[in-house]
């Protein structure tokens, strides 16, 4: 058990010398070889004589100008993925064991395109690692015809070992209207490495470790969902449905630089922590609700280990926040903690939206001096613990929806 709990010390947690711009031109602003500075064709094919700095490609491939009918992140440049399109770019890992995590944008050229026509693959390749995902752009969670994501690439270590990332047209149907396809801007690397600290403290409760804003953008970022504590793009969260990922600058954020709003009902974040068995505490927490002229009764349901609550605070848009606590005792070792939106709003413009969560802390009742740490388990010992909890708690409602 001692021997333990030092690995866990020293996994645990940790953060996070991030060092941005690992990637080059991730927002494309560095035009092709042979094109003009301020050229304003919107769809210019590349060719093997025509390549973007940065990048290697293959397929169809279209650098874009925003437009009339183009509207970009930051009003310069993308790239169109179209039939077959790839682009890649290698990326050096450093001799220290990394997280990485990518945040990019997505929108579709041409609205008359057959849904769902912008399907982007994005992946991630090593000589022993492997990661892929799938991302569409539904619309359906800002005011933009872009949004933004985030997904964690893995955790990864080796001294200059090389891995690709690859940005993959994935059209449903492949057809052969190269004007269909994915449209990605604004792709921006973050590397977390992990560290000692953090003992007795909840691990990234002020949700100040996830992916890199992108500059300018009022609309967040959605998280994608994974149940991998150990991989996950908001650092020690799993998460489920659709979570954004909201900056001090554009939303209310009761502390530090980010929160989350889990804007899908049924969306929700977890976590798990290890208490001591039999002990009782009090996890604290800001619920908030959104200011961009989000209106209902929002509804968070929270919970700790076996206790489920709901909170509820009425939104008429324009933001506020306020403190809760619940008190539980913790029944086994690991106890799951998480926060799932019951019951959303909608905004004056029809984008639906959820309570926002911040600043979740928690502490011991009955002055019990107990350790608290949070588990940064490999996924397989992860998963034994996970079945183990679904094994000894009793499933309540709550429960068996986030889990
Ligand atoms: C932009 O294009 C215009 C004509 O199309 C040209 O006169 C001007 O010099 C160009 N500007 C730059 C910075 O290349
Ligand atoms: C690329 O450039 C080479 C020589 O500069 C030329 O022979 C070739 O035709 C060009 N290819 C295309 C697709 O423009
Ligand atoms: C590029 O695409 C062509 C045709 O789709 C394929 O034959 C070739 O293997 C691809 N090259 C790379 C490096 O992916
Ligand atoms: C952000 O917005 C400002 C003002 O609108 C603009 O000058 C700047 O170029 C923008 N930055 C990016 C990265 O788009
Ligand atoms: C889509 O493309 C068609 C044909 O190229 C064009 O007529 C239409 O205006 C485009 N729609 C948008 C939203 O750009
Ligand atoms: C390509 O897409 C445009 C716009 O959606 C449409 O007008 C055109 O008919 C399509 N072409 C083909 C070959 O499907
Ligand atoms: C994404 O692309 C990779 C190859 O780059 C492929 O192995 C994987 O199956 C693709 N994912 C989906 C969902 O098609
Ligand atoms: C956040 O939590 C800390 C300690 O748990 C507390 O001191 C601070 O007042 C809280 N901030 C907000 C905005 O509630
Ligand atoms: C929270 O509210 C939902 C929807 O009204 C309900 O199904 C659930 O039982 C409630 N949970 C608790 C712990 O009261
Ligand atoms: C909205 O709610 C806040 C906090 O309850 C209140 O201060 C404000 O006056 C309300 N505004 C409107 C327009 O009802
Ligand atoms: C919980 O931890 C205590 C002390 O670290 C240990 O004695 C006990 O066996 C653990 N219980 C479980 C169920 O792992």
């Amino acid at each position: 058990m001692r021997l333990l709990e030092e690995i866990f010390l020293i996994l645990l947690a940790a953060v996070a010398a991030a060092s941005a711009a690992l990637l080059q031109n991730g927002n494309f602003e560095f035009p092709p070889s042979n094109i003009k500075p301020n050229s304003s064709t919107p769809l210019l094919p590349l060719s093997k004589n025509n390549t973007i700095p940065g990048w290697s490609f293959n397929g169809t491939v279209y650098y874009v100008t925003a437009g009339p009918s183009i509207s970009l992140p930051d009003n310069g440049h993308a790239i169109q993925l179209g039939l077959n399109g790839v682009i890649r770019q290698t990326i050096r890992l450093t001799s220290i064991y990394a997280q990485y995590i990518l945040t990019f944008s997505i929108t579709s050229v041409n609205g008359s395109c057959k849904a769902p026509t912008a399907v982007l693959n994005v992946s991630f390749v090593g000589s022993w690692f492997y990661k892929s995902s799938v991302f569409l752009v539904e619309g359906k969670y800002g005011r933009k015809s872009w949004e933004s994501h985030a997904c964690s690439l893995g955790r990864m270590a080796g001294e200059g070992d090389p891995v690709v990332l690859e940005l993959r047209s994935q059209s449903v149907e492949a057809d052969q209207n190269v004007t269909c396809g994915p449209v990605v801007d604004t792709a921006i690397l973050k590397r977390f490495n992990p560290m000692g600290g953090y003992a007795n403290e909840f691990v990234n409760g002020g949700f100040e470790d996830g992916p890199i804003f992108i500059k300018n953008s009022s609309e967040g970022i959605l998280l994608e969902p994974t149940e991998d504590l150990t991989n996950t793009p908001l650092f020690e969260w799993a998460v489920f449905g659709a979570v954004k990922y909201v900056d001090s600058k554009h939303y209310l954020v009761p502390e530090g630089n980010a929160a989350v709003e889990i804007v899908s009902t049924i969306g929700a974040i977890r976590t798990i922590l290890l208490l001591k068995e039999g002990s009782s505490y009090r996890l604290e927490f800001v619920m908030g609700v959104p200011i961009d002229s989000c209106t209902g009764e929002l509804i968070l349901g929270v919970q700790a280990g076996p206790t489920s609550q709901n909170f509820t605070l009425p939104s008429n848009g324009t933001g506020y926040s306020k403190k809760f606590s619940l008190g539980f005792r913790a029944e086994t070792n690991l106890t799951s903690i998480g926060f799932m939106n019951v019951q959303g709003g909608e905004t004056s413009d029809h984008v639906i939206c959820g309570p926002l969560v911040d600043n979740v802390s928690i502490s011991a009742s009955l002055r019990l001096q107990v350790g608290l740490q949070q588990l940064l388990l490999l996924p397989s010992l992860l998963l034994a613990a996970v079945l183990q909890i679904d094994k000894e708690f009793p499933r309540n409602s709550f429960s068996d929806l986030v889990i």
